[in-house]
């Protein structure tokens, strides 16, 4: 059986910066710098240009992957996708993505197959569990795994909107997975989820359930109510239950490979709230200097935060060959998850 390892990283944050100053000036937020630092640590968010989808944001962190990898993007045997935010209701933005990379129109064609993932915060984490299958049972010897969001579009920058819009920015990042003879990559990856908490953080925008799923009127034009056009979200319940499945499920991939907390150089937390983050941290023991964070210049970038982050320590020589990293998410869904990798 091949090991399954990360053989690239990229990222794409646009360039346009959103301060947390902007969203009381821009937007007329009623908010201020000091109370989003001190609850989020979120100093500001990127937002994308209108007219860029999140598939569109995804393929200049998708390319970065690939060259790091050193492949082609018709080498890939799958591509998957996860984001929140997708450019349609569907079709997902994988195969979007897919058509960017022009694998399709290549001088020998591939019709490389694209996977969406609808897991939110731990939508990346999610991604790399079916690449690490993939990869090792033979399947593919290369998968794609992007995290993107497009945050700006769907969020109510109103004061009414203000505890969700103030936490989230746009970006993408992306690894590719490789199967490797060496002993070394991809350790241990343990998902859960708890549905009943569906709803505590969630964006409705339709209801299946109702005929047709948009109220609309006799033009068929839908109409949303506010309430269910934008995301809403228990902040409170969120943060809880965060600290308690971040830790736990670090603590079981961690005891599932006997691995000490010390062994570990460093902790990709998904990036949600660096209050949380520390307070994992400082519960764990963890130094500080072992848990790196790009909140507080990107906001939560959601599916896309742990990538970005992988990139950005990969860019800058701080995360090497040679180290033993973890990766903690947990976001609506409930999900949650955690992996070990020797990079
Ligand atoms: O990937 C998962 C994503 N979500 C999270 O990780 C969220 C986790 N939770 C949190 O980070 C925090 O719960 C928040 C930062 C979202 C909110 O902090 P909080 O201390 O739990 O505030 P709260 O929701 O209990 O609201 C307290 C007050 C309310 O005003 P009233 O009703 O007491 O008058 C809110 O309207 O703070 C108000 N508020 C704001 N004020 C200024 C909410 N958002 C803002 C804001 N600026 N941006």
């Amino acid at each position: 059986m091949p090991y399954a390892y990360i053989s690239g990283t990229g990222q794409n944050i646009p360039p346009r910066v959103v301060t947390n100053e902007d969203l009381v000036d821009v937007y007329g937020i009623e908010t201020s710098h000091e109370w989003i630092v001190q609850r989020t640590g979120i100093e500001s968010r990127h937002f994308s240009a209108e007219g860029v989808g999140t598939a569109e944001l995804a393929e200049p962190a998708a390319r970065a992957a690939l060259e790091r990898a050193g492949i082609a993007a018709t080498d890939l045997d799958m591509i998957v996708f996860a984001t929140l935010s997708p450019d349609y209701a569907f079709p997902g933005s994988g195969v979007i993505l897919q058509r960017l990379l022009g694998v399709a129109e290549a001088k020998s064609p591939k019709f490389v197959p694209a996977l969406d993932v609808r897991n939110q915060c731990s939508g990346f984490l999610y991604g790399l569990q079916v690449a690490d299958s993939m990869v090792k049972s033979g399947a593919a010897r290369h998968v794609l795994v992007v995290g993107a969001e497009t945050h700006s579009a769907a969020l109510d920058l109103t004061t009414r909107g203000r505890t969700v819009a103030s936490l989230f920015g746009d970006g993408a990042g992306a690894v590719v997975v490789s199967a490797t003879n060496e002993d070394r990559g991809i350790r241990r990856i343990a998902l859960g989820a708890d549905g009943r908490h569906a709803e505590v953080l969630c964006q409705k925008v339709w209801d299946i359930r109702q005929r047709p799923f948009i109220p609309v009127d006799e033009d068929g034009r839908g109409s949303v109510a506010p309430e269910m056009l934008w995301a809403h979200m228990d902040g409170r319940k969120v943060f809880k239950n965060a600290v308690m499945m971040m830790i736990g499920s670090l603590m079981q991939v961690c005891g599932d490979e006997q691995v000490e907390f010390d062994d570990i150089d460093l902790f990709f937390f998904h990036q949600a709230n660096m209050r949380i983050n520390q307070y994992v941290a400082e519960q764990l023991g963890l130094p500080p200097e072992k848990v790196p964070h790009n909140i507080q210049r990107n906001g939560n970038t959601t599916a896309a935060t742990i990538p970005t982050l992988l990139a950005e320590c990969v860019e800058s020589g701080t995360l090497k060959p040679g180290m033993k990293i973890a990766l903690v998410a947990f976001g609506s869904g409930f999900t949650w998850g955690a992996a070990l990798i020797d990079w």
